[in-house]
């Protein structure tokens, strides 16, 4: 069920990503990463990736920037390597897929049928795939420390949040690494197979896991047992990507609800431009970079300007995708690409594209300009995994982010 993954800016030096990915894609698996050290007498620089020193194996917790590509390096003689922009050829193939994609778009029909309860088809999702699920996600205190921090003994009452929990790969993780008494992981979803899935695994202990069933773009308050204000860390991986532009607003006001002031978000997704987005075929695309999988399962592909203005200082203003804005503004005569294509409408109207400006209500928690929180961290992760047999390049492409509900007054 997992993937491989992962890349940044040098300015997040910070990450160091190698996340597994929860959804299997039908592409080629890369070959098994090559063991290091078989480069006897080469003198290698400490940054090649095939440097013994700095090459790590596949079950190591991979060091963000460790494989660079250099200029004089076969790219077939290993299997990933890290901070590697598409070729032009590939850049070439990715637009002419897009626009072949934007031209045979899922029938309104289909997307009326897939948006209109997505969990039953993530219920479908776990029904057909029962096993399997579990990788050990040694990345997840690396690439997060705040996990570390939350699961030290001794450092007292903690409360984790995962949305979109899924099977429960990241929750079982953490509370393996825990020496924490008094930590309690909230695991939660909104399919309630995902959710039987772990309380039915023999790691599921309630003095420090709790999973229940809930809609994070829910406007019926917080999940079972938590409170307002409460959460000292959020953790999303691989869950945003699942909701509909409509929906990233009321998500983030209830992450804000949920968390303390100084609360953490531990987010990581797909980025624009990964393979598995390039690689849909007719009938998938949904709207801007929103896609419907073979499964029914939809997915969208962010960039990191986008997650800023989701997450960051204008979260009441957040566009639907380049591609959908330009499709909307050159179809005058058709209704708003989201309309059509049979979402409902949360807050605000579709304007070229655009969802406008929410109006505020004091009753209501739907996200207003005051859900602004701070981009601790936020980068592009690109890696190219290279099939070796098959002489195939492939571009993944994630994002990973770090983000804080600032405090109302500032400790001093
Ligand atoms: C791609 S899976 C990721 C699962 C898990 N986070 C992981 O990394 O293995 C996305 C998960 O988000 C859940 N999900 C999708 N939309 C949701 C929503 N609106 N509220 C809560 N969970 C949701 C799905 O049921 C699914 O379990």
């Amino acid at each position: 069920m997992s993937l491989p993954d992962h890349d940044n800016p040098p300015d997040l030096s910070t990450l160091s990503l190698s996340t597994p990915e929860p959804h299997q894609e039908a592409e080629p698996e890369p070959e098994p990463e090559a063991e290091a050290g078989t480069e006897a007498g080469a003198e290698l620089l400490p940054h090649r990736s095939h440097d013994p020193l700095t090459n790590l194996k596949r079950t190591d917790p991979f060091k963000f920037g460790s494989r660079y590509l250099s200029p004089q390096d076969n790219i077939y003689e290993f299997n990933a390597w890290d901070h590697v922009t598409p070729d032009s050829a590939f850049e070439h193939y990715a637009a002419s897929q897009y626009a072949f994609q934007s031209s045979h778009p899922v029938s309104a029909y289909d997307a009326t049928r897939f948006n209109t309860h997505p969990e039953k088809w993530w219920n479908k999702f776990y029904a057909n795939n029962t096993s399997n699920f579990f990788k050990d996600r040694k990345w997840l205190q690396q690439e997060f420390p705040i996990l570390k921090e939350v699961t030290k003994r001794g450092v007292g009452r903690k409360v984790v949040l995962e949305v979109g929990a899924g099977a429960g790969n990241t929750a079982f993780p953490i509370l393996k690494a825990n020496a924490n008494e008094e930590l309690m992981v909230h695991a939660v979803d909104f399919s309630e197979r995902a959710v039987e899935i772990i309380r039915g695994d023999g790691q599921y202990d309630e003095r420090y896991v709790k999973a229940s069933v809930w809609d994070v773009a829910s406007t019926e308050g917080l999940p079972e047992g938590v409170e307002e204000g409460s959460v000292d860390v959020v953790v999303m991986v691989f869950m945003f990507s699942a909701l509909s532009p409509e929906q990233w607003e009321r998500a983030v006001a209830n992450v804000w609800r949920c968390l303390k002031e100084g609360g953490e978000v531990c987010f990581r997704d797909y980025g624009k431009g990964d393979l598995t987005q390039v690689r849909f075929k007719r009938e998938r695309l949904l709207e801007g970079r929103f896609y419907v999988r073979g499964d029914g399962t939809r997915v969208y592909f962010f960039e990191e300007e986008e997650l800023r203005r989701i997450w960051g200082n204008e979260a009441a203003k957040t566009d639907v995708g380049d591609e959908a804005v330009e499709r909307t503004k050159g179809e005058a005569s058709e209704e708003p690409t989201a309309t059509r294509n049979g979402f409902s409408k949360i807050d605000g109207d579709v304007v070229n594209g655009t969802i406008a400006e929410t109006k505020g209500n004091p009753d209501d928690p739907s996200p207003t300009s005051k859900h602004a929180f701070e981009i601790v961290s936020l980068g592009v992760d690109r890696r190219m995994l290279v099939n070796r047999q098959k002489q195939l390049k492939m571009y993944r492409c994630w994002i990973q982010g770090h983000f804080r509900k600032p405090y109302a007054f500032p400790p001093k």
